[in-house]
């Protein structure tokens, strides 16, 4: 009896340590290809409107509507150890606080090769706020395109697919939000 479970617990410790090793080799082996694609990301337009209402206060505040345009060939990130990838849009701005943000307002699961050659003419998926004063005069933002990689086996890594060539300013608020 004994002779039999060590044999099953030794069959199972050498059957474990090959799997390690064979998880550890795919992790490691997809390291080597590591591409770094790049793209162009444009901001065409950004409209900034006045939520203030008197009778609505959770409006208070201004909201920023970005339209933009995307051209990325990330397929190169796709390899065989490549579960899914996971885009977002990111605005950065430092508001008049002095308080650094970051916003995403757009993103995108990709789980194919096929469906990585990006031509996206867009606009924000996600409200772009300011709460707690305006867009007005705050420093231009800057807008990039970011990517996480999950893989099926090893650890997560991010990368920046695209930004914009030069830093866009915030126009100053339009017409209120009714
Ligand atoms: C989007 O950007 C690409 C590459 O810069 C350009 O060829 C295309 O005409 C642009 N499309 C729009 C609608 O602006």
């Amino acid at each position: 009896m004994h002779t039999v479970y060590s044999r099953i617990n030794n069959v199972s410790a050498t059957l474990s340590t090959s799997l390690m090793v064979l998880l550890a080799a795919i992790a490691c082996s997809s390291l080597l290809f590591t591409a770094d694609p790049k793209g162009t990301l444009d901001v065409t337009s950004v409209k900034i409107f006045n939520g203030d209402s008197r009778r609505y206060s959770h409006r208070r505040g201004e909201y920023a509507f970005v339209n933009f345009n995307i051209t990325a060939d990330l397929s190169p990130l796709f390899n065989w150890n490549t579960k899914q990838l996971f885009l977002y849009l990111q605005a950065e701005y430092t508001n008049a606080q002095g308080v650094q943000n970051e916003v995403v307002i757009w993103d995108r699961i990709v789980r194919r090769k096929d469906d990585a050659v990006l031509k996206v003419v867009g606009k924000n998926k996600y409200t772009f706020r300011e709460y707690s004063s305006k867009f007005k005069d705050v420093p231009p933002a800057r807008y990039s395109l970011k990517y996480n990689l999950m893989p099926y086996v090893g650890l997560l890594t991010y990368g920046e697919a695209a930004q914009t060539t030069a830093p866009v300013q915030f126009p100053s608020a339009k017409e209120r939000v009714e």
